[in-house]
């Protein structure tokens, strides 16, 4: 079937709102455990979208592949996506973990690019799952993308994919270094307000 019929199908798109909704709930019921254990709001914002038919045709034509669904549930991993945005790094490997404790749900792949940031700077804990979506008496398991990060990485990356379209502009590339600069500058106040946090509960 041809890939935009296929995402424009009723059925898919419902498998995907579902596994959104579920991803959601867990992260809720994640931010409630915790804020209730420490006494403070732990995931400040939640956002999701399933990726559009350009940005996924775009991606197959990038790694080589054929146009079609098949290729796309194989190869593209973050057709559905979620993200959860708090103010500790510490936070963000606490939800990591209780994620992937949860029995319904298997982790597919980890990529930690808070410890391994890519070569643009970006900085994000990524987990991709699979989960269960029970439709007309199957189970399908589909795949979402878990993006965990501070405050700080969710502005910063926001700039990051504006200037994306804007490559060309000679401005473009003196803001893009300059950006490039304060990736690191943001780590390390990510890192000190954290240390700045564990000093004042110690008190
Ligand atoms: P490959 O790059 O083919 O390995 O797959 P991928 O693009 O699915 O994985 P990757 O982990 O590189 O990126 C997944 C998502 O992370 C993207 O869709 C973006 O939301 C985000 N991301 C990754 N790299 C960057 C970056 O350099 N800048 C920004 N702003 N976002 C990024
Ligand atoms: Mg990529």
């Amino acid at each position: 079937m041809d890939l935009k019929d296929f995402l424009q199908q009723e059925d898919f798109i419902l498998k995907c709102q579902w596994g959104i909704s579920m991803m959601n709930a867990k992260l809720q019921m994640i931010n409630a455990e915790l804020s209730m254990r420490y006494g403070r709001k732990v995931i400040h914002s939640y956002s999701n979208r399933i990726k559009s038919y350009d940005s996924i045709a775009a991606k197959l034509r990038r790694k080589g592949l054929a146009e079609n669904a098949e290729e796309m549930e194989k190869h593209v991993n973050d057709v559905v996506g979620v993200r959860a945005v708090c103010t500790y790094t510490d936070d963000l490997y606490r939800i990591a973990e209780m994620l992937c404790a949860q029995r319904d749900i298997r982790l597919f792949k980890k990529k930690d690019y808070i410890r391994n940031p890519k070569k643009s700077g970006y900085r994000s804990l990524h987990l991709i799952f699979q989960v269960p979506v029970s439709f007309q008496e199957e189970v399908r398991w589909i795949k979402i993308e878990v993006q965990l990060r501070t405050g700080a990485m969710d502005y910063w990356a926001g700039l990051d994919y504006q200037l994306q379209y804007k490559k060309e502009n000679r401005e473009a590339k003196n803001i893009g270094k300059e950006l490039k600069a304060y990736a690191n500058a943001i780590e390390q106040i990510d890192s000190k307000v954290l240390e700045l946090r564990k000093r004042i509960e110690a008190i």
